[in-house]
């Protein structure tokens, strides 16, 4: 019983030296808020058992040009920064991999010019979605082994492409 009141008290004090919520106040906001949206939409029809997405949230960071995966144009402007880069590829030998549906809330990331979201396993991937995000330059879905859809003539409106990757 002692013990349980040793390790309830712990817990309280690190609990009350925790710093509030109000830091996130004064970090620069960059992120641009309809696109902070499509990518809370898109984190909700993921599985994302192994937590991959933890720095997604708002109440953490409200700047989603510092969520992991997510980089925004680099110009020295504080505001309107779009995303151009999303970077959620897996690891299959880290077993870190996200799951579920990859949500069409993406096609909102009109800006994006670089897309990996290989090594995952999806459960669906709508790829004339993708074909709608006309900026991309780089696009990597391989090795989703759960996605079997055929590919759309839609892909070939992505007239920036400079790598494709589709394999497995
Ligand atoms: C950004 O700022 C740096 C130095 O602070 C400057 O050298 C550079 O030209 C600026 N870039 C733009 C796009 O304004
Ligand atoms: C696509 O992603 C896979 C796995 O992350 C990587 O091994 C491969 O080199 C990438 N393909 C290209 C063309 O960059
Ligand atoms: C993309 O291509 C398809 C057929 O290949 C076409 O029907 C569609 O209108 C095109 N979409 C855009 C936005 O250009």
């Amino acid at each position: 019983m002692a013990l349980l009141w040793y390790f309830a008290s712990i817990h309280l004090i690190l609990l009350l030296s925790m710093p509030k919520n109000n830091v996130a106040q004064h970090i620069k906001m960059r992120c641009i808020q309809k696109e902070r949206v499509a990518l809370l939409s898109f984190k909700q029809t993921l599985v994302d058992e192994f937590d991959i997405l933890s720095s997604w949230d708002t109440h953490i960071n409200c700047d989603c040009c510092n969520w992991r995966g997510v980089e925004c144009t680099n110009t020295n402007s504080t505001t309107h920064q779009h995303i151009i880069t999303l970077d959620l590829h897996g690891s299959y030998s880290y077993e870190r991999y996200l799951m579920g549906e990859v949500s069409s809330s993406l096609t909102q990331l009109s800006y994006l010019n670089f897309l990996d979201l290989s090594f995952n396993q999806f459960d669906r991937i709508v790829l004339k979605d993708i074909a709608s995000l006309l900026n991309l330059n780089y696009l990597n879905l391989s090795y989703n082994f759960h996605v079997y859809t055929p590919i759309p003539p839609h892909l070939g409106n992505l007239s920036k492409l400079s790598v494709l990757d589709l394999r497995g």
